[in-house]
């Protein structure tokens, strides 16, 4: 059969009108829009991942959270220290914002946190660097196989987490909860937050495995949460007259803080993930260290708006610019970003990397929480460190200058730093599934999902940044 040359445009203008209708909704809608949506999601799809309610958890222990339902290519039914406690972080500002009905869930937690801590496994038993493991299967059991461990950050988040909701027990009366479960001043001890702490404070100075489970080191991400969780165990050990604890912690974590600089590499201009390896080290793990290590609080160690912190988000962001061909493609919504511009795992074995949803994110969560932090300190600074990053919003930005809340140039970078963290989320956004799931990455060529389904973390991550977003920092 021939086409008439008006038959083709006919048939031309037929593909094209079933091409734009085949796009995805969402890529119609404004982030604030999807945004909105995608709360309700992921906080549901997060809940599905939590036993023994969830849906997707039915076998797991009451407080467990499978890192995703992928059962197989990749087996991911499993828990992981630091991704249940991402995740636990998000519950617990939910309560920390009222919502009460929670306490049961996290009382759950802290109960499988203690078997966990007490099953002895391949890094060791309850008082010789057990609690360093990173992995368990989904009834408390320990993984055997070959791993990287022990992983150090993992008991120092947890230990975050659980100390926050101990000083709300404490507040509301709950004291012999705390006291016999949570925080106990015995030695050794028998309670779950100074268990986790007293594993920090005696092995931060080993080397472990980084967050992302491949180099043996020292990582930033992992002191600066072990910094954090130190500083507010401390005060949680002096709280319950535990001082002498309070002390040795508080100690430690001065310790640790003065090691933070080590990983400023004035040469490259950017925070190394790692010390003394052969990569870049530009990572997105010092991202979710700032975040992590400073939350609501704020304790002033490399922060989000911090010169180091900044001038890092724009080398990681250069060096994935043209990483990914998603990233440079016509009508990208913004820059995909992966774990490190190194990285080869494709989420089920090695081949090439892809972009990821946390990584996008975060990337995202950072940029909102360093805006808000220079509204609240009133000024932003251009210093030789952070000079390029600035010069992107404001491009005469020179060091030594100092914009002032209220002035015009202070108010145009502040709404063109959201407006480019908005860039990221528009691409989560883009590559989120049409209902709503995230995996844990996005094909690098065309953006579909890739590695675990579901991810927890992955939605953890969007409901930090949602919550950054609308100008709450999460705890
Ligand atoms: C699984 C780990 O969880 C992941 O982080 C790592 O990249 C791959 N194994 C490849 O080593
Ligand atoms: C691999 C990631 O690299 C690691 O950070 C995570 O804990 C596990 N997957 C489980 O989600």
């Amino acid at each position: 059969m021939r086409f008439t040359i008006y038959q083709a445009i006919g048939l031309l203008s037929l593909v094209s009108v079933s091409l734009s209708r085949s796009l995805p909704e969402k890529r119609q809608t404004s982030v604030a829009a999807w945004v909105s949506t995608e709360q309700n999601i992921a906080l549901s799809s997060l809940f599905r991942n939590i036993g023994s309610s969830g849906e997707f958890a039915k076998s797991a222990d009451p407080g467990a959270v499978i890192a995703s339902p992928s059962t197989s290519s990749p087996d991911y039914y499993y828990q992981w220290t630091r991704d249940s406690a991402m995740v636990f972080k998000v519950l617990l500002n939910q309560y920390i914002n009222g919502n009460s009905s929670l306490e049961t869930m996290l009382k759950e937690y802290a109960t499988e946190s203690a078997k966990l801590q007490k099953t002895s496994n391949p890094s060791g038993s309850y008082t010789t660097g057990g609690i360093g493991e990173p992995k368990f299967y989904v009834n408390g059991a320990a993984f055997t196989g070959g791993w990287g461990r022990p992983q150090l950050d993992g008991p120092a988040i947890r230990a975050t987490v659980l100390t926050k909701f101990a000083n709300m027990l404490l507040d509301a009366g709950e004291t012999s909860y705390v006291t016999s479960t949570l925080y106990d001043s015995a030695f050794p001890t028998n309670s779950v937050i100074k268990a986790d702490l007293e594993y920090v404070a005696n092995y931060w100075t080993n080397s472990g495995f980084d967050l992302w489970e491949e180099v043996n080191g020292q990582h930033f991400f992992t002191y600066i949460v072990q910094y954090r969780a130190l500083v507010e165990g401390a005060e949680l050990a002096n709280r319950l007259g535990d001082t002498g604890a309070g002390t040795y912690y508080t100690t430690q974590a001065a310790a640790i803080k003065a090691k933070l600089p080590s990983f400023w590499s004035s040469s490259k201009g950017y925070l190394l993930a790692t010390l003394n390896t052969g990569r870049t080290g530009l990572d997105c793990g010092t991202l979710l260290g700032s975040l992590h290590g400073n939350g609501a609080r704020g304790f002033n160690v490399y922060p989000a708006s911090s010169p180091e912190v900044l001038a890092t988000v724009k080398a990681l962001v250069d060096s994935m610019k043209t990483l990914y061909a998603i990233n440079t493609a016509s009508g990208a919504p913004g820059v995909a970003i992966g774990r490190y511009p190194e990285d080869v795992y494709d989420g089920v074995g090695t081949s090439t990397a892809n972009p990821w949803f946390i990584c996008t994110l975060t990337t995202a969560e950072v940029l909102f929480t360093a805006a808000k932090e220079f509204t609240a300190a009133g000024s932003i600074t251009v210093t030789s460190v952070n000079q390029a990053f600035l010069q992107q919003f404001k491009s005469s930005a020179s060091s030594g200058t100092t914009y002032a809340a209220g002035s015009t140039d202070f108010t145009s970078i502040i709404a063109a730093i959201n407006t480019y963290a908005d860039t990221f989320v528009a691409t989560a956004q883009l590559h989120a599934a049409s209902n709503g799931s995230l995996s844990e990455q996005f094909s690098r060529t065309d953006g579909s999902q890739k590695g675990a389904r579901d991810l927890t973390w992955s939605y953890a991550s969007f409901l930090t940044t949602a919550a950054a977003r609308a100008g709450t920092i999460a705890f």
